[in-house]
């Protein structure tokens, strides 16, 4: 701040008649070396609001070396739609969408983005991105927010909790982005997650015991009671048995993309994909004017569910069984443009 005041004093000097403009002058001075000090390059990261919005940025950018990025993202929503609209030419179901259909959408109004968070697609760390983004300066290192924080529900904002009128301006401009996954891959880590680790009984409870119930002739009465064995094998049989959505929905750790976020129904402006979590991760923080200082937190990778654990773990699916669970997952495959795994032995 030193130089600070000596501009200031020396401006002083100049017009000590002219009280006011001093004192104009003062505080433009403050200002302009608070910024600086902040922010040396310069860069607007101080107030979003009254500069470009991340969906003009996004749909116009200013900065060249985010052109080809932008038609890459072009290229992923035109498949999205293509998608929808060979599904929906097919079966004709119409839907309109409910408040609670947007439970998985979480609002940052500082910045203007809609986040569509999908289980077993780095949704902790995009969900401490988004408390960091909205908390209005509460937080700033993202990974200092508990992972158990970053679920609870009232930390963050969904879409659900706004008026019809509030909810269609928001569905309009601000830039709406999710994180997809090669769905096979995702399963295998949800099922990692929630049926071979011991600490969340939970799951155990609520979903391993009717699997079990259901999937294995001659089960112990101790493997019933606890529910915390089951293959996955007999997880893939209760996810194609017609019973278990009929039923009630799944639960959202498996839940298919589209029926969690709504793709044909919401117009994404960024898909991103885990595949490219960082890159991707980092631009939509660029676009939101942030990417200067927040950036997408780098993790261990090393207990990650990979292709190759995936191959493993389908080795023991009967192609019968393979066939049906594409079906299930078909629409994630062919919105998100992953092809049919190699593994697989479709009939
Ligand atoms: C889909 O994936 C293929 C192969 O990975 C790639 O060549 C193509 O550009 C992708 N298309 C879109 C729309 O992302
Ligand atoms: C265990 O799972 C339940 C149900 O999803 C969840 O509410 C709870 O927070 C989980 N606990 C831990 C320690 O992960
Ligand atoms: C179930 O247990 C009985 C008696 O132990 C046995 O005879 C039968 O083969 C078992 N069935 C299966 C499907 O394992
Ligand atoms: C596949 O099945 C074999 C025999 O039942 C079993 O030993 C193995 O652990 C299974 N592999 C996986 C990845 O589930």
């Amino acid at each position: 701040m030193k130089p600070a005041l000596l501009e200031v004093m020396r401006m002083n000097r100049i017009c000590r008649m002219v009280l006011a403009t001093c004192l104009g002058s003062f505080i433009l001075v403050i200002f302009y070396f608070q910024i600086m000090r902040r922010n040396p390059f310069g860069v607007d990261i101080c107030c979003r609001k009254g500069s470009r919005s991340p969906l003009q940025e996004l749909y116009n950018p200013t900065q060249l070396e985010l052109s080809n990025t932008a038609v890459l993202h072009q290229m992923r929503r035109d498949q999205v739609t293509d998608t929808c609209r060979a599904n929906s030419a097919l079966s004709r179901k119409r839907r309109v969408l409910t408040p609670n259909d947007l439970k998985h959408l979480v609002v940052d109004e500082d910045h203007e983005l809609i986040y569509c968070y999908v289980p077993k697609v780095a949704c902790t760390n995009w969900k401490r991105l988004m408390m960091v983004l909205s908390g209005r300066g509460k937080y700033s290192d993202p990974m200092e927010i508990p992972a158990n924080e970053a679920h609870v529900a009232a930390n963050l904002k969904t879409l659900n909790q706004y008026s019809i009128p509030e909810i269609n301006h928001r569905l309009k401009s601000y830039m709406k982005f999710l994180f997809v996954r090669e769905p096979f891959e995702r399963l295998v880590s949800a099922y990692r997650n929630k049926f071979t680790q011991k600490y969340n009984t939970s799951f155990h409870k609520r979903y391993g015991t009717k699997i079990i119930r259901r999937q294995r002739k001659n089960a112990t009465q101790e493997a019933l009671r606890r529910g915390d064995d089951v293959r996955f094998e007999e997880f893939v049989a209760y996810l194609i048995d017609p019973h278990t959505q009929r039923e009630e929905p799944f639960n959202e750790h498996w839940q298919t993309v589209h029926s969690l976020c709504h793709p044909c129904h919401i117009h994404y402006d960024l898909v991103g994909k885990y595949e490219t979590l960082e890159e991707d991760s980092n631009y939509v923080l660029r676009l939101a004017g942030v990417g200067s200082y927040l950036k997408f937190p780098t993790y261990a990778k090393s207990t990650r569910t990979t292709d190759e654990m995936t191959t493993e773990f389908f080795q023991n699916i009967s192609s019968e069984h393979q066939t049906q669970l594409y079906e299930v997952y078909k629409l994630d495959f062919l919105m998100f443009n992953y092809s049919v795994p190699s593994y697989l032995k479709l009939e």
